[in-house]
C-alpha cells in the first residue's frame, strides 16, 4: 500500500509506477533530503508537536539510514516512488510508529524544494571553488607568459601584437563574471521553503525560522505557493553553467586551434591527450573538443527546464520533477570541463617562440608603423595607406616591414627614420599599449596583481 493510498481503490499499474517514479535520479539527494527532516524533527519537538521521545527515536533512525545510505548498505529500489518515500518508509520500519509522525506538518512538496535548495547551495560552492582552481591556474600562466609577445586577432585576422599574459587575463575576467554569477545563484538557493506545505502552510505552529538556521540557510521563503513551485535557483545556476560553458568552448577553439601545426601555440601534455592507431602522428585535443561539445548538453539542459516551467501554474506540479534530470546534468557536466580543463591548461607548455614568429609574421605591427608615420607629421586619414602600399609591397618581396632597409622605407613617405625599427619592434608596440587594461607587459603584471588580491577577498565558503 503507498503511503498516499488511502483514497485509492486498487493498486497503480506498474506501467504508472516506472513512469512517475523519480528514485533512479533523485537518490543523490538522500544526504540533504535527511538533513533536512533531521530539522523538521528537531523544530517539530522544540514546538511541543513531537515527544521528545520520538524526536530521539527519528534523530537516531535517520542517522543510522545516512550511514546506511554512505556505505552503500541500501538499494535504491525502482519500485520506490522517490527519495522522500524511500527514506520515511525505511524509518518507519526500523522505528515504528515515531518513525511516521516526521511528515507532521509537511508535505513533499516543500521537502523536495527544500532538498534542491540544499543541493543547489552546494553545487555552488563547489563549482566556485572548481572556477578559483582555474582562476589561480590563469594567474600563474598570465605571470609568467606576462612579457611574451604574440599576435592579437579579429576576424581570425592577425591584428595586433599583444602578450599572451594579455591573452590569458581576458579569460580571468570572464570567469570572473562566472563567480559572480554562481555567487548570486548561491544566493538564490540559501532559503528554506519549508514550511509552505503543499501550498498553502500548514496549521501547525511550526517555527520556520528555527528549522531554517538548523540547516544552515539565511532566510525562510516569503509566500507558501512561491516556496513550493519556484525552482529560479535551479535556473540561476543553469544559466550561470550555460555562460560559463560558453566560456570554456571559446577557449576550448583556441586550444584547438593552437595545438594544431599550423599554429604551433601550445603543445599539450601527453596525459590529456589521445592518439589514433591509424594516423600515428596525431595527438588529438579531446579535452577542448568534449568540453566544446558539451557546451551544447547544457544549454539544453537550461532550455528544457525553462520551457518545464513556463506554463506552470501555480503551485507545485508533477512537471517540477523534471527539475532534476537537467540540473545534475548541468552540475555535473560544469564541474567536469572546469576540473580537467584546468589540469590541462596547467600541463600545457606554450610556445612563446612560434607566436612571437607569427607576430612578426603578420604585419602585426603595421597600425605602430603607421601611428609612427602621425608622429613624424603625416596626417592621421593619410598614414595607413601609405602603411597599406608598403605591406602590399612586402607581400610580395615575401618580408616583414622592418626588414626593408630604411631607404627603400623613404620611398614610401620620406617622413621614414633611422628610429622606425625601434618603435615599431614587437616589443615597443606592446610596451606603449599600456593603458588600463592593455597588453603591455606591466600592465598584464597589475592585473594579476589585482586578479590575486580579489579572488583572496571572495569569502571561503
Ligand atoms: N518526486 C517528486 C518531485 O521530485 C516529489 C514531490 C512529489 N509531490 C507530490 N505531490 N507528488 O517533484
Amino acid at each position: 500500500m503507498k503511503l498516499w493510498g488511502g483514497r485509492f481503490q486498487k493498486e497503480t499499474s506498474q506501467m504508472m509506477d516506472d513512469f512517475h517514479s523519480s528514485i533512479s535520479f533523485d537518490q543523490r539527494l538522500f544526504a540533504q533530503d535527511i538533513r533536512g527532516s533531521m530539522a523538521h524533527a528537531r523544530m517539530l519537538c522544540r514546538q511541543g508537536i513531537l515527544s521528545a521521545a520520538d524526536e530521539q527515536a527519528i534523530q537516531a533512525g535517520l542517522q543510522g539510514i545516512l550511514q546506511d545510505m554512505q556505505d552503500g548498505k541500501i538499494d535504491f529500489p525502482p519500485e520506490s516512488e522517490d527519495i522522500h518515500m524511500l527514506v520515511e518508509s525505511i524509518l518507519t520500519e526500523r522505528i515504528g510508529d515515531a518513525g511516521k509522525r516526521l511528515h507532521t506538518g509537511r508535505s513533499r512538496n516543500d521537502q523536495v524544494a527544500l532538498d534542491m535548495h540544499l543541493y543547489a547551495k552546494e553545487t555552488c560552492g563547489e563549482t566556485i571553488g572548481a572556477l578559483r582552481a582555474l582562476e589561480e591556474t590563469l594567474l600563474t600562466l598570465a605571470q609568467k607568459h606576462a612579457g611574451d609577445v604574440m599576435p592579437g586577432y579579429t576576424h581570425l585576422q592577425r591584428a595586433q601584437p599583444i602578450t599572451l599574459g594579455h591573452h590569458l587575463m581576458a579569460y580571468f575576467e570572464m570567469f570572473r563574471r562566472d563567480i559572480i554569477r554562481v555567487r548570486h545563484a548561491r544566493e538564490a538557493a540559501d532559503c528554506s521553503p519549508l514550511g509552505s506545505g503543499a501550498l498553502a502552510g500548514t496549521t501547525y505552529p511550526l517555527d520556520r525560522e528555527f528549522a531554517a538556521a538548523e540547516l544552515g540557510l539565511a532566510r525562510v521563503s516569503q509566500n507558501s505557493l512561491d516556496g513550493v513551485s519556484d525552482r529560479d535557483f535551479l535556473l540561476d545556476y543553469m544559466s550561470a553553467a550555460a555562460i560559463g560553458m560558453m566560456h570554456l568552448s571559446r577557449f576550448c577553439e583556441e586550444m584547438v586551434l593552437w595545438s594544431s601545426i599550423e599554429f604551433g601555440f601550445v603543445t599539450l601534455d601527453d596525459a590529456f591527450a589521445t592518439g589514433s592507431s591509424m594516423m600515428p602522428q596525431k595527438k588529438n585535443p579531446d579535452v577542448a573538443e568534449l568540453t566544446r561539445g558539451k557546451t551544447g548538453r547544457v544549454y539544453g539542459d537550461l532550455m528544457a527546464l525553462l520551457t518545464v516551467m513556463k506554463g506552470l501554474p501555480l503551485a507545485y506540479n508533477k512537471d517540477m520533477q523534471e527539475d532534476k534530470e537537467s540540473f545534475f546534468d548541468a552540475r555535473d557536466t560544469w564541474l567536469k570541463c572546469l576540473r580537467i580543463f584546468t589540469e590541462m591548461l596547467r600541463t600545457a607548455s606554450f610556445r612563446t617562440g612560434n607566436m612571437h614568429r607569427s607576430a612578426n609574421a603578420g604585419f602585426a605591427n603595421a597600425t605602430d608603423c603607421a601611428d609612427y608615420l602621425v608622429r613624424k607629421g603625416v596626417p592621421f586619414r593619410d598614414a595607413p595607406a601609405v602603411v597599406g602600399r608598403l605591406v602590399a609591397h612586402c607581400l610580395e618581396k615575401q618580408c616583414a616591414i622592418d626588414d626593408l632597409p630604411l631607404e627603400e622605407l623613404q620611398s614610401f613617405s620620406p617622413a621614414f627614420d633611422r628610429d622606425v625599427y625601434d618603435a615599431i619592434s614587437l616589443q615597443s608596440c606592446v610596451n606603449a599599449r599600456s593603458l588600463t587594461g592593455g597588453p603591455a607587459p606591466e600592465r598584464v603584471l597589475a592585473a594579476v596583481q589585482n586578479g590575486r588580491a580579489w579572488l583572496e577577498q571572495l569569502p571561503k565558503d
